[in-house]
């Protein structure tokens, strides 16, 4: 029997990880999540119910509690998803960014490398420690050329720093340590239970409410977008296939501007609860979604394009997403209007919506 351990499962990409193992695979769950803002009891309601699910209310920075985890559960895999993720208010706060996503993954390294020392032949054998990254890492890109596996790290933000703090020490563990670790580092993932500050659950909802809709700079940012739980299917891959002390870029091909975007979400919404139905919007005289559009003062840094080669997963792996931008999208705008209370325990108290990560001008 399997016993993985995930962190930051009350999370988006965590949940719809978790969901994704009970679904395809009998492995149990060790859950680890912190429950900040961005981790809510409500994401974890059916995981909790689940026989093969175990949840810790915990830290991963604190090293007695994860060493103790490790020595108890015996997992054969380590999914690192916890992380402050959000670029904006790593711009406002740097410090738990560089608390949690690199002091907190060295934590985790740690407990694995002592729980191996003391483990059997095989258990070393079968463990992995995968650490999910991001595209950030690599810093910004001019319109052509990808992101491959031996592009070099250049971050930009706090945010992309600590990630990328954080994955030299996952590659030194296992170059110094032999634990076997993996590194996935993907692009911008959209889709079910992702916190409503990042642009396409923001964007859902503030168009719901016939808020602006917050479009920073001139809007052509590119982005190369991935649907969660086609990541969540690369990231089982890469545990099950990958080759230890290996990173493997994961990413949709699927390269949009932010303004297309937020127009695509104008467009799937006017089809299924058109703005002339829609109160919020006939109240402000509004016909149309887009009409709501707001161009604000650029994010300080911004980087202006990522996108991923994904050859090395395709190719070694067998990996390819299953959805196009177009069908994912759709699928995330009907999650989220189907699930409208699960949006209003997630904000409520926490997060109304304003805008973060601009630099004080004091
Ligand atoms: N969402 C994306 O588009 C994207 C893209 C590339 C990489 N990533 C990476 O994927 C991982 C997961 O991202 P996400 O979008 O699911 O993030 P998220 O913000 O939705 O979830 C993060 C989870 O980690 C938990 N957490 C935070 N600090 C913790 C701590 N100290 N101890 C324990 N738990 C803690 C939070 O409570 C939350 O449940 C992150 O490492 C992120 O850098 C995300």
């Amino acid at each position: 029997m399997i016993t993985v351990v995930v962190t930051g499962a009350a999370g988006f990409i965590g949940s719809n990880f978790v969901r994704l193992i009970l679904e395809e695979t009998n492995v149990h769950v060790v859950i680890v999540d912190k429950l900040t803002y961005a981790g809510h009891p409500a994401t974890l309601v059916d995981l909790e119910n689940d026989g093969r699910v175990i949840v810790f209310k915990d830290d991963i920075t604190d090293e007695q509690a994860m060493q103790s985890i490790f020595h108890k559960y015996k997992p054969t895999w380590i999914v690192n998803c916890a992380a402050e993720s959000h670029v904006d208010r790593s711009i406002d706060n740097p410090e738990p960014f560089l608390k949690t996503n690199t002091f907190g993954t060295y934590v985790l390294l740690e407990a694995a490398r002592r729980f191996l020392v003391r483990a059997d032949e095989h258990v070393r054998r079968d463990f992995r420690f995968l650490h999910v990254s991001t595209d950030e890492v690599f810093g910004s890109l001019g319109p052509e050329g990808k992101f491959s596996e031996s592009s070099p790290y250049a971050p930009n933000s706090p945010y992309a720093a600590s990630k990328g703090a954080a994955d030299h020490f996952v590659r030194a563990y296992w170059h110094t340590y032999r634990v076997p670790t993996l590194i996935t580092n993907c692009s911008n993932n959209y889709g079910p239970y992702q916190f409503p500050e990042k642009l396409i659950p923001l964007t859902i909802l503030n168009a719901l409410d016939g808020k602006p809709l917050r479009i920073y700079g001139d809007g052509l940012q590119v982005r190369d977008w991935l649907y969660v739980k086609d990541h969540c299917q690369a990231i089982l891959q890469v545990l099950r296939n990958g080759r230890a002390g290996e990173s493997y870029n994961i990413g949709g091909e699927e390269e949009r501007t932010n303004r297309e975007v937020v127009e695509g979400i104008c467009d799937i919404l006017q089809e299924l609860m058109p703005a002339n139905q829609n109160t919020c919007l006939v109240e402000k005289n509004l016909t149309k979604y887009t009409d709501l559009r707001q161009f604000v003062e650029d994010r300080p840094g911004h980087d202006q394009r990522y996108a991923i080669d994904p050859g090395k997963i395709r190719s070694e792996l067998r990996w390819s997403p299953g959805h196009t931008f177009e069908v994912g999208l759709r699928k995330t705008v009907e999650w989220y209007l189907s699930h409208r209370e699960w949006c209003r325990q997630v904000l409520g108290g926490r997060y109304d919506r304003q805008r973060l990560g601009l630099l004080a001008h004091d």
